[in-house]
């Protein structure tokens, strides 16, 4: 691709424009708000890279002491029928235990990656932890996920913008849309 086939966004399909997304972000954090009493800190772990966009204008908008980790995950499709998630990340070294973890991802989709991603978690014996998607797509989930927090269900088609990526392209959108058949496979 050339810089002048570039194409600017203009043509992609908004799924999730700038209005809806700011909308989801502030009634997720004041459910957030509502679920967790001031005094102690949440430890907001956010997944690298789709999440940071989100996770930007999420924390500007509670208001209770909280610290930001980020951690990678990434998925692979091994031997196994599903694909394989690995937490790339010693969480050990983040010291979540007896913490009150809230736990984010941009979108759920076959569910591997959060599920994955709260077993590790689990396994620091955190005081509690929940989850927040801010995209849930319309699809059955290969595992059983239910996140505390999502803030909008989306058509099971492939996102760019807002965090989510095509080969690590089209993150700074500042909307969700659906990634152009025609930019796919380049
Ligand atoms: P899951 O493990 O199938 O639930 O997928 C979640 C992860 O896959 C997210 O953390 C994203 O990195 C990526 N992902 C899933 N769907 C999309 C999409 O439509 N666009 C970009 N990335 C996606
Ligand atoms: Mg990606």
């Amino acid at each position: 691709m050339t810089a002048e086939d570039y194409p600017d966004g203009s043509t992609f399909r908004r799924i999730v424009d700038e209005a809806q997304l700011h909308a989801a972000v502030q009634r997720i954090a004041e459910g957030i708000a509502r679920d967790y009493p001031h005094g102690y800190p949440l430890v907001v772990v956010a997944l690298l890279k789709g999440a940071v966009v989100f996770l930007a204008d999420l924390v500007r908008r509670l208001t209770m002491p909280l610290e930001i980790e980020l951690v990678s995950a990434r998925s692979y499709s091994g031997t196994q029928r599903g694909p394989v998630v690995a937490v790339q990340d010693d969480l050990s070294r983040l010291g979540l235990a007896g913490r009150h973890v809230l736990l984010l991802d941009c979108v759920l989709d076959s569910g591997h990656t959060l599920h994955s991603v709260l077993r590790s978690v689990l396994s620091c014996e955190p005081a509690s932890v929940r989850t927040c998607v801010l995209l849930r797509k319309q699809r059955e989930r290969a595992v059983s996920i239910e996140p505390e927090y999502v803030g909008a269900d989306v058509p099971d088609v492939f996102l760019v913008g807002y965090g989510l990526d095509y080969k690590n392209l089209w993150r700074h959108l500042p909307y969700v849309a659906e990634l152009p058949p025609g930019l796919a496979g380049e």
